[in-house]
């Protein structure tokens, strides 16, 4: 049924002349007509007729029988699609101690896998694009809410880039009774920015400073140390594309240290060649905490004013503040993640690890939309993203990551993590081991659907995963998730 390349393409280029979009017009009345005569008559013009317009720039494959939002399909920039296939799945809660991995005995895609039974239902199923057989999973019970108000967190950016930030800072602060401590330079819609947070359950405080950035970014440190109130425990520095994937986890994890000591806590890069040039500190990806003692300890101000005329900047300046003015020395947590990585991340997230507290570099180093991942969180908790279940017949589910298929198999209980970014000045292999072994090569042949949109409507998340191929065409599995 696969389209090979070059093969009945005719029709498609008639309808991409110059006068296409005249021709879409004047004959879209009549196309759709003869569309549906064609989806009625399919089983006789199968071998013969493997391809429809249904926009000027848009192909599918005439497999594909069941009504497809056009938008969408613009929106993800598919320009010839081969296959679209949408299935349930219903997550039920479990109190039982889940492994990050499990493995269900029903296949994903593989059809011949099941009982004739199944098959029969998948042969009535009205919507052919709808796999009527739901997938059940079982994810771990998710506390609804969590108390943070123990936390703060600074943040030195430009207005916009907080506003466009806003939407997943909410994942993690919204609703939390943590604060997130903004300078900003001077604008003149900072209000409107505090109404967007204050709808999203984000405790803002904005400040307005016309220093300098580097300037800008270590006062953090003196203003979080101003603002703390009886409660604080800990300060912590972010950057703009800081993303914590759970509030909770971050509090249960803090639990971990005593802070009543001072303490300054961080993620090292998990590049060696980045900790060569930049040195062991808590890179500020990652979230840099500071316990209530270590900061109050740096905020005298003989201290601040040597700190803040250092010649490093960002996260080094705090790093030889804390170096040069306490004995205290860096905690790493590996759960805080800098992701000094370029590319294709997929095999860190799709790693089967427990997921990391932070991750960052998201939107600009790679392409790994969190606001999306997290999206199917409302309905199964943070516990659930990034698990991992694999079918019976190879498919790999990442929870808000990808779909994948190995071109070997890999055992569900395989430690290592598929090494499938690529790093600066020089990184290799071995540069990431300290922090991410044991490491495995890339599987080049790897079959994988990303995860491009999310979105949630009433009591259901759609997960929306991508396979690219420009010259058969790309594959797209919509996920719809319930509640069981
Ligand atoms: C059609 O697709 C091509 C790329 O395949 C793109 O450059 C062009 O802008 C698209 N045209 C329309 C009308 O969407
Ligand atoms: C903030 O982002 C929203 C989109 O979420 C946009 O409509 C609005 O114009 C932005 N405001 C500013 C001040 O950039």
């Amino acid at each position: 049924m696969l389209l090979k390349p070059g093969e009945r393409l005719g029709r498609v280029s008639s309808w991409g002349g110059k006068s296409a979009w005249k021709k879409v017009i004047r004959f879209g009345v009549g196309f759709l007509a003869i569309f549906a005569f064609a989806v009625i008559l399919w089983p006789k013009l199968e071998r013969h007729d493997p391809i429809v317009n249904i926009a000027p720039n848009v192909t599918v494959s005439a497999d594909i029988k069941c009504p497809l939002d056009l938008e969408l399909i613009e929106r993800f920039g598919v320009h010839k699609l081969r296959n679209y296939l949408r299935r349930e799945v219903v997550a039920v809660e479990s109190d039982a101690d889940l492994p990050l991995s499990q493995s269900l005995e029903t296949p994903f895609l593989d059809t011949h896998q099941l009982s004739d039974a199944d098959k029969d239902l998948i042969k009535q199923s009205q919507d052919e694009c709808l796999n009527p057989l739901p997938i059940t999973l079982n994810v771990p019970r998710s506390p609804r809410s969590v108390d943070a108000s123990h936390i703060d967190f600074g943040v030195a950016t430009t207005l916009e880039r907080l506003n466009d930030s806003l939407d997943a800072f909410s994942h993690w602060a919204g609703y939390t009774r943590t604060r997130i401590f903004a300078l900003l330079e001077p604008h003149d819609k900072v209000p409107e920015v505090e109404a967007k947070a204050d709808l999203l359950g984000i405790n803002l405080h904005v400040t307005q400073s016309d220093q300098e950035y580097q300037t800008r970014y270590f006062s953090l440190l003196p203003h979080l140390a101003e603002n703390m109130r009886e409660q604080t425990r800990w300060s912590c520095i972010i950057d703009d594309d800081t993303f914590f994937l759970s509030m909770q986890a971050l509090v249960k994890a803090l639990a971990e240290y005593d802070d009543t000591q001072p303490m300054y806590l961080g993620g090292l890069s998990e590049s060696i060649p980045q900790v060569g040039i930049f040195g062991m500190m808590a890179y500020g990806g990652a979230g840099v905490f500071l316990s209530r003692p270590l900061i109050t300890q740096l905020s005298d101000s003989a201290t601040l004013r040597d700190c803040q005329s250092m010649d490093y900047t960002g996260d080094r300046r705090i790093s030889y503040c804390v170096y040069q003015h306490t004995d205290t020395k860096l905690t790493v947590d590996h759960r805080l993640r800098q992701l000094d990585m370029r590319g294709d991340v997929s095999g860190f997230f799709e790693s089967g690890r427990e997921p990391p507290l932070s991750v960052h570099h998201w939107k600009s180093w790679f392409d790994t939309d969190m606001t999306k991942v997290s999206a199917v969180s409302d309905l199964c908790g943070d516990n659930c993203l990034l698990r991992k279940w694999f079918f019976s017949d190879g498919w790999i589910l990442t929870n808000g990551i990808s779909i994948i298929k190995y071109s070997s198999k890999i055992e569900i209980d395989d430690p290592s993590m598929e090494l499938t970014w690529f790093g600066d000045h020089g990184a290799e292999f071995d540069s990431y081991l300290h922090e991410l072994g044991p490491l495995r090569d890339k599987d080049w042949a790897k079959l994988s659907f990303t995860l491009e949109d999310a979105s949630v409507e009433n009591d259901k998340v759609h997960q929306y995963y991508v396979h690219r191929d420009e010259q058969k065409g790309d594959e797209i599995i919509e996920l719809i998730w319930r509640s069981g």
